[in-house]
């Protein structure tokens, strides 16, 4: 078997046979297969596409480059839940403590921010001493204490996707959805799960912004899931604001920490109530989507999900007390207001350049080996809805170094739009797509041979 054959088989349009995937694939690790022609490959797969047991066999093959977690040793159902990325969407930070009161085992291997949208594993680094490098041993056993574990990606887990990420990253070969789901779905696979729960962001702040390309995406997932003996459930949810009222990790823990006690902004409080009751549901703790609601609202009331967070920050080195202390997470050094210049309603808050105007202050990357400040990005006192008047404060900007404030500032004014009407609310939720396994869990041992 020759790379530029399986190449050009790719780029005439052709089905690639699993042995050719996998050729490529293991190529990655023995250096049998250049950089040079996996970027060829992935263009032809971004022109071409793929078909559903090409993207199957993809995923497989990705999976397979490293380790698949065995948590069989700790108990009960573990589920995870994983978005494709939006601005102020600290939902994690929620759903994880809540579905894990409730009783779900929630082992959780989270990404950074990148762009416009931010990262899970950011925000807990903003908790003073929070470790998420945690080695998959130490991984079991977090998640056997309290419940729920959240990590980075580690070294072992799909090495395969990590360098095909770099280079998609650098050759515009990321917008392709075989090649997002194979991406994600390898990692998630990976993690030791019985189900997964998808929130697919559409919309104008999301990567893929056109509902159906969106709900194609959430369907490839939830297909390539069950077919590996998955429980599989996807929202399809919309990313056209900004979700919350913080955007900047320090900031969003602390409206995470403010939902986890029951003090939060109605859309954030929603969305993560509602992917943490498809978790529960998923889990067979509860026998409908109601009662999934009811015993997650339970969690909130009873502090038992804020006790949860608690916990896990500790089991992971990370500041406890900052559950009951919010000032002890960073603070930024100034803030600055941007404030109304007429009256009406806010009708539109685009949350692409609200999420770059955190990136400029220092909030998120804009390139993978960036670093972040995790003090500063902008608490957005005024959303869609919301009438202003002149002099009011529509959101407060916080800042550590002004070198790119005045362009920070001008991206965030252009965000709003007003009206002298007030707009029509369209539901954060469009879709609800579940899966169950469609197969039983086949042995990788056995997943071998031509398709
Ligand atoms: N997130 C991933 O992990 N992979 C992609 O390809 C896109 C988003």
């Amino acid at each position: 078997m020759r790379a530029p054959d399986i190449i050009r088989k790719k780029r005439d349009g052709g089905t690639l046979a699993r042995a050719e995937i996998e050729f490529m694939i293991s190529g990655i690790a023995s250096g049998a297969v250049k950089d040079y022609q996996l970027a060829a490959l992935l263009m032809a797969i971004v022109w071409r596409g793929m078909t559903a047991d090409e993207t199957q066999v993809l995923t497989e093959s990705m999976l397979n480059s490293g380790t698949i977690v065995d948590l069989s040793r700790v108990l009960g159902p573990k589920i995870d839940k994983h978005s494709t990325g939006g601005v102020g969407d600290k939902t994690s930070l929620i759903l994880a403590p809540v579905a894990a009161a409730a009783g779900v085992l929630v082992p959780m291997v989270s990404g950074r921010g990148l762009g416009h949208t931010g990262g899970t594993l950011d925000k807990l680094e903003a908790i003073p001493g929070f470790r998420i490098d945690l080695d998959l041993v130490r991984y079991e056993q977090v998640l056997a204490k309290c419940g729920l574990v959240l990590i980075g990606q580690t070294a072992e887990i799909a090495p395969a996707d990590k360098k095909l990420y770099a280079l998609r990253d650098a050759t515009a070969t990321v917008e392709s959805i075989p090649l997002i789901s194979a991406s994600i779905m390898s990692k998630k696979l990976a993690e030791g799960i019985d189900g997964l729960v998808l929130d697919v962001k559409t919309g104008e702040g999301a990567f893929i912004q056109e509902l159906e390309r969106s709900r194609l995406l959430a369907e490839t997932m939830c297909k390539i899931g069950a077919g590996m003996g998955k429980k599989m459930t996807a929202l399809v949810t919309r990313m056209d604001h900004p979700l919350g009222r913080a955007v900047g990790n320090a900031l969003e823990t602390r409206e995470a920490i403010e939902c986890l006690r029951g003090d939060g902004p109605a859309d954030l409080m929603d969305l993560s109530m509602e992917l943490a009751a498809e978790m529960v549901l998923m889990a067979g703790l509860a026998s409908s989507l109601e009662q999934g609601r009811t015993l997650c609202g339970r969690t909130i009331a009873d502090g038992t999900a804020l006790e949860r967070f608690k916990g896990v920050i500790e089991a992971q080195g990370g500041d406890p007390r900052v559950i009951d202390d919010l000032d002890r997470l960073p603070r930024a050094r100034t803030t600055v207001d941007l404030v109304a210049d007429r009256s009406g309603f806010v009708v539109d808050l685009k949350a692409r350049p609200v999420g770059h105007a955190a990136m400029l202050l220092g909030a998120g990357r804009a390139r993978a080996e960036d670093g972040v400040d995790h003090a500063v990005g902008v608490v957005l006192h005024k959303k869609p809805g919301d009438r202003v008047s002149p002099g009011e404060a529509l959101c407060t900007l916080h800042v550590n170094d002004e070198t790119r404030l005045a362009e920070a500032r001008s991206l965030v004014a252009s965000a709003y739009d007003y009206s002298d009407v007030p707009p029509v609310a369209s539901p954060l939720i469009v879709e609800r797509i579940a899966r169950v396994p469609s197969t039983r869990p086949v042995p990788a041992s056995e997943r071998k041979g031509d398709s």
